[in-house]
């Protein structure tokens, strides 16, 4: 099972997910975090990027692979997942910029794509930690309903519902790419750990469908009951329509201190 941590704010979320990175890059400063964009993992970036300006923390020998980028967006986007992660986490973190991966997508060779992503993630010796977001129709990286748990890297065409809701990043909801290319879900189940944030009322219900309801392709998220090492950090709205809230409130507020997180 999943360690489910609801926090009462988005904020605290930050820092419970951001103790998670310290304690790996303790034990590992090269270790390789598998890194998500979008809004929801911005209060852990931000967390570290508190904790490096502080000097309490050094992630120069980190190393990052993104978990999907869009297909088609010209050379240098503002949006292109490899611009944000620049901006977002590289820069702020102070990583290594040769050290962090995205996918490519390009539209030359955009075939053989996934195949060397997996070649060059492989070569890294695979993901220590995964930072994971939740889209509203239950995905994880950019693999929508119907995703296979055992795909790996390769290129998907968005739902219109992800579209929709990524518009918000775009001028218009036409430039919204309609390809990605994305780590599979087999792909994630293979990092050693998995760190899955949510937070808001609109992710209540893929939330709960994807800690609590049926193993199912349908919802890809699901998948991460698969594995034995999981740890879910959530607002309270976004816990609002779990089922069992109340005992992972208790599991938490009685962790063993002997137990890592
Ligand atoms: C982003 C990603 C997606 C997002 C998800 C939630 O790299 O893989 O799965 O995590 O779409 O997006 P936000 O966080 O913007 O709500």
């Amino acid at each position: 099972m999943a360690e489910v941590v609801i926090v009462d704010s988005v904020g605290s979320a930050g820092e419970v997910a951001a103790d998670v990175v310290q304690r790996l890059v303790a034990e590992r400063p090269d270790a390789v975090l598998g890194l998500a964009t979008g809004s929801t993992p911005v209060p852990l970036y931000r967390a570290l990027e508190r904790r490096v300006a502080a000097g309490g923390l050094d992630l120069s020998r980190l190393r990052g692979f993104a978990l999907d980028e869009y297909v088609g967006l010209p050379e240098g986007h503002e949006q292109s997942y490899a611009s944000v992660i620049r901006r977002e986490v590289v820069e702020p973190l102070r990583l290594d910029a040769s050290a962090v991966h995205v996918p490519d997508g390009r539209p030359q060779d955009i075939e053989t794509a996934g195949a060397r992503y997996e070649a060059q993630l492989e070569e890294a010796g695979g993901i220590d930690l995964q930072i994971l977001g939740l889209g509203t129709d239950g995905h994880i990286g950019f693999n929508e309903p119907g995703s296979s748990f055992a795909s790996l890297t390769r290129v998907k065409t968005l739902t219109e519902q992800t579209r929709r809701d990524n518009a918000r990043f775009f001028t218009s909801p036409r430039e919204v790419p309609m390809h990605c290319i994305t780590q599979g879900v087999g792909t994630i189940l293979r990092a050693r750990h998995l760190l899955l944030l949510a937070f808001g009322e609109g992710k209540a219900e893929a939330l709960a469908a994807a800690v609590e309801g049926p193993l199912t392709a349908s919802v890809p998220g699901s998948a991460i009951q698969l594995h034995a090492r999981v740890t879910v950090v959530v607002d309270e709205a976004a816990a609002s329509r779990l089922a069992r809230a109340d005992y992972y409130r208790y599991a938490w507020a009685n962790k063993p201190s002997w137990q890592a997180v």
